[in-house]
């Protein structure tokens, strides 16, 4: 039998509205004409322009790049600019602030507790030749397969979802989390870094890898591919090899060095003159 593809059809959403000035949050409904490849965003926006001015929901990108628009979609941690109604299959749409954090107001998350751990862990390449840093003079050397091991734990966008989905983290605020452990390892792991024994206070700590029971709640629910609860895992070998002695800490990356004369491949066209001086 065919299978009849809708091309439109009338949806139930029901919103959480909260003001933190007067009250309890409130599930409020709107029915909405959806149409074939509506994303979950496209109709909070025609819900605000249409029904209801003071609607609140963050978003900025509209193509999944940005991890401002994060929130409890039927049940689940999703990107409302990624999630498609009809792929709900579902004729109504609960839709929630991301679980985990404190509401500031209807479907908008304070995540300054997903930044704060962020900071903590350091995300950035540390290394002893500060001067280099200040005054960089080449590239420092990775291969393609180097940075095939860290790339997959590149991708975070920082939407939070893997830390509303953490039932470590429902029980314990302070546990570093999924999105800063991971990211503790994608610095840990990158060949130009020297930043291991900086990192290890905050990741080594009470709250930090070690709480983790590899549930994986928080890989299941990261909209871009990247698997925290691997990340974790592999944080913990590398504190435990090196602990051990069987992995010593290592040097960064070198430089590439410079080549004494220039060599221009016969054919190659000239660069464009330098539009900022
Ligand atoms: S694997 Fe660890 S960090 Fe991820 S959800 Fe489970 S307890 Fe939280
Ligand atoms: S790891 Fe995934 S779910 Fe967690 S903040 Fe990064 S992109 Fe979002
Ligand atoms: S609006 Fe940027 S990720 Fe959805």
């Amino acid at each position: 039998m065919k299978k009849i593809e809708i091309e439109s059809k009338m949806i139930n959403f029901k919103i959480l509205r909260f003001n933190p000035d007067d009250g309890k949050p409130d599930l409020k409904e709107y029915k909405v004409e959806i149409k074939k490849g509506t994303t979950v965003l496209d109709a909070l926006i025609f819900i605000k322009e249409n029904f209801d001015p003071t609607l609140s929901f963050r978003y900025s990108c509209r193509m999944g790049v940005c991890g401002s628009c994060g929130m409890f979609i039927n049940g689940l941690p999703a990107l409302a600019c990624q999630t498609q109604v009809f792929h709900l299959e579902s004729d109504t749409v609960e839709i929630k602030p991301l679980p985990n954090y404190e509401i500031i107001r209807d479907v908008v998350p304070d995540l300054e507790p997903l930044f704060c751990k962020h900071r903590d862990i350091k995300p950035f390449i540390v290394r002893k030749d500060e001067k280099e840093l200040e005054n960089p003079t080449n590239e420092y050397k990775m291969s393609p397969e180097e940075l095939e091991n860290i790339s997959q734990f590149t991708y975070c966008i920082k939407c939070g979802s893997c830390l509303s989905a953490c039932p470590t983290y429902a029980t314990d605020s302070e546990f570093l989390g999924p999105q800063a452990l991971a990211q503790a390892y994608r610095y840990t792991a990158d060949v130009r870094d020297e930043g291991f024994k900086e990192r290890l206070n905050v990741v080594d700590s009470p709250h930090g890898c070690w709480r983790c029971h590899y549930a994986s709640a928080c890989t299941q629910a990261c909209p871009k591919g990247v698997d925290p609860a691997l990340a974790i895992q592999l944080m913990k070998r590398e504190i435990i090899f090196r602990m051990l002695g069987i992995k010593k800490g290592k040097d960064g990356a070198g430089l590439y060095s410079t080549p004494k004369e220039k060599k221009i491949r016969e054919g190659t066209p000239s660069p464009p003159e330098r539009t900022v001086k």
